[in-house]
């Protein structure tokens, strides 16, 4: 197994400052900030809580808890394979990495801190003081500790079976069943028309049906633009690891990736009340093999140190 630099080991774990190593780079500092609960209201949760390492950087919940076990109000997204994308959350609301990375802090349902509290603490404590003058050579500012956060996430990437195969040739790298299923992804099913490029996201937002303005009344990016055509619409995730990622969708509506399909397939049978739905969005009308295929090439792009939690 390939170790990667994301993995968090026991040691770097955060109230071990004493024996702690001042970090090298910003990317550094920002890994041990994102596992940080000092980032938190009540010390309990930190980045990490939500997004979880081991699951590609989400959550398995639908909804993840944050402190005193509020719930978040849409599903965790993987904060992996982001780096050259934008903009951020399912509605678009930060234009940045650096942006992104205050929200949560802030988020009264998720670590409930202002921002200036989590810098006053951070400079308050031996070991950030030290390590944010010996990477930025100035106290932690807000904005500094956005730069650090962002700088780790950046390093965040993935690769996969599929791109042994799509870009280092290794023709055994994947089965016949994922390139039939890719087939499938590019062609008759259109998914590609949306989750295409090296991350499988256009990066727009869109909607697929999953808006009927009664149970399902998350209006996505319409909060932001205040614009009719905005209902329903939401940032087209891309698709890395989406095998760990589970449950799916901003409200986390469908446990597995088979599930996910089985809408694709007959968006009416699960929602036949949505409104405002993207024409590229109709019944497939695909078979059984067609639909194992289709899963086959998802899973396909799946890092290889997340492969046994498939
Ligand atoms: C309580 C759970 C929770 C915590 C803690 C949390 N997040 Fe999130 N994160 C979420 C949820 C939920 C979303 C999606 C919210 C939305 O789209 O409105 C999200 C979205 C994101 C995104 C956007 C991904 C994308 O594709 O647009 C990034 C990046 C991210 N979080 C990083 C962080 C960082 C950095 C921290 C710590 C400073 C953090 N998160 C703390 C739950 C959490
Ligand atoms: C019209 C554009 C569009 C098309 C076509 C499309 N998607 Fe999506 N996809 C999206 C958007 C937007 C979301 C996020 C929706 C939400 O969260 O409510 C999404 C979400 C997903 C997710 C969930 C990811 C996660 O982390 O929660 C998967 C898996 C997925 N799509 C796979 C597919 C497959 C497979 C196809 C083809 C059968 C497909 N998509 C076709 C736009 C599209």
């Amino acid at each position: 197994m390939v170790a990667l630099p994301f993995m968090f080991r026991a040691e770097s774990q955060a109230g071990e400052h004493t024996k702690r190593r001042l970090p090298r780079t910003a990317a550094e500092l920002g890994k041990m900030l994102f596992s940080e609960p000092l980032l938190s209201l009540d010390r309990s949760i930190s980045c990490a809580s939500c997004h979880k390492p081991e699951f590609a950087f989400a959550d398995t919940m639908a909804f993840s808890l944050g402190v005193n076990g509020q719930r978040s109000t849409r599903n965790t997204p993987s904060a992996m394979n982001l780096a050259g994308h934008f903009p951020f959350f399912y509605d678009g609301r930060a234009a940045t990495l650096e942006e992104q990375a205050l929200g949560p802090i802030a988020n009264p349902v998720e670590m409930a801190l202002p921002v200036d509290s989590a810098v006053e603490r951070l400079n308050r404590d031996a070991f950030y003081r030290k390590a944010f003058q010996k990477i930025f050579h100035s106290p932690a500012t807000a904005q500094n500790l956005g730069t650090a956060l962002a700088a780790f996430e950046r390093t965040l990437n993935t690769n996969a079976p599929w791109d042994k195969y799509m870009n280092g040739g290794d023709s055994l790298a994947v089965s016949e069943a994922v390139l039939r299923g890719r087939e499938i992804f590019n062609n008759k099913a259109k998914c590609f028309d949306c989750h295409k490029g090296v991350d499988f996201t256009t990066d727009e937002f869109r909607n697929i049906g999953l808006y009927n303005g009664k149970n399902l009344n998350d209006r996505g990016r319409f909060d932001i633009t205040g614009d009719s055509a905005d209902l329903g619409k939401f940032k087209t995730p891309g698709l890395r690891n989406v095998s760990v990622t589970g449950p799916y969708m901003h409200n986390g509506m469908f446990a597995t990736l088979r599930e996910v399909i089985d809408y694709y397939n007959d968006p009416q049978q699960f929602v036949p009340d949505a409104v405002n739905t993207d024409s590229l969005i109709q019944p497939l009308f695909l078979n059984e093999r067609q639909k194992t295929d289709l899963e086959a090439f998802l899973r396909s792009l799946t890092h290889e140190q997340f492969v046994h939690r498939r």
